[in-house]
């Protein structure tokens, strides 16, 4: 069956979804994301995702497309008009269509594009067996903390991942661990210290990361924001990673390093469950 995706205004069906060739998201990749997941039918999490829309249209002078009331109602008819029950809403800002030019154009509308995807987030099996990785350099722009559809790079490591026999990677850069492809990264020390990288313009700054380090406080966990080495992460005795769109997922092995026992630890699984419960109890 066909999906209803929104486009500038407009509810079509998917196969007569149509933005121009002339698009600057097309053209230069300038336009912008957010991916907000749905459990039973309620959007998780998404105030933040909103905040971050904002943060990233002011970080590209990017002119809003309608308000955050406008942006809400569409996320929400989208989700009843395709029965969404599990999965994730996608929405992407771009600068508009203009004649190719690399400066900005002075008159131009921009595009909003809005489409779901079913997903099983929390019947996964990969999140009951644990993921393996490999790291790989970071060669991604120097604003990861503005979300932008240029994604070529994060494509490019997860199709090495993948062709390397492994479900996702971790990206390196001056010997620190960033992020992962399209997740953000954590590490669980032998004494239970949950450690992630800080907040910089080499990190997206993931909604559920925070969401997930908010729980940790609430259970007592021990947190530190810093840089770690891929060593670090070697001998750690945990790792997870934090999306919209798989929650907490534990990583048990990274390069040739198995993790622990090679099961999902139990740091993991308690973060995991607590932020599941978190996000369903204020989903709206
Ligand atoms: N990716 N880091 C990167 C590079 C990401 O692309 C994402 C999200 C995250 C996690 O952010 P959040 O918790 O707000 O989802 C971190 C989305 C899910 C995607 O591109 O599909």
């Amino acid at each position: 069956m066909s999906r209803t995706v929104y486009v500038n205004g407009e509810y079509v069906a998917e196969e007569d979804a149509k933005v121009s060739v002339f698009d600057r998201g097309f053209l230069f990749a300038d336009g912008i994301y957010e991916v907000s997941s749905v459990l039973d039918g309620k959007l998780i999490d998404n105030p933040g995702h909103m905040a971050r829309l904002e943060r990233s249209l002011n970080e590209l002078k990017m002119a809003r497309p309608c308000s955050n009331d406008e942006l809400l109602a569409i996320q929400k008819e989208l989700i009843k008009r395709n029965n969404v029950t599990e999965g994730v809403v996608y929405m992407q800002v771009t600068r508009g269509a203009a004649d190719r030019d690399f400066n900005f154009p002075k008159d131009a509308t921009p595009s909003l594009v809005m489409f779901t995807q079913e997903k099983n987030i929390l019947a996964n099996p990969a999140a009951d067996k644990g993921i393996s990785i490999v790291t790989l350099p970071d060669i991604r722009w120097q604003r990861r903390d503005i979300k932008t559809v240029q994604l070529l790079a994060s494509s490019l490591a997860k199709q090495t991942a993948k062709e390397m026999g492994v479900d996702d990677a971790w990206l390196v850069e001056d010997g620190m661990i960033t992020e992962g492809t399209s997740n953000n990264a954590f590490i669980v020390t032998e004494d239970g210290t949950i450690i992630t990288r800080g907040l910089s313009n080499s990190i997206l700054h993931g909604i559920t990361r925070k969401a997930v380090l908010k729980v940790a406080n609430e259970l007592g966990l021990t947190l530190v924001e810093r840089s770690f080495t891929p060593e670090e992460a070697y001998d750690a005795v945990e790792a997870f990673s934090t999306s919209a769109s798989s929650f907490v997922m534990p990583i048990i092995k990274i390069d040739d390093h198995i993790l622990g026992n090679g099961v999902p630890g139990p740091v993991s699984q308690k973060l995991r469950a607590a932020y599941i419960a978190e996000a369903k109890a204020n989903a709206e």
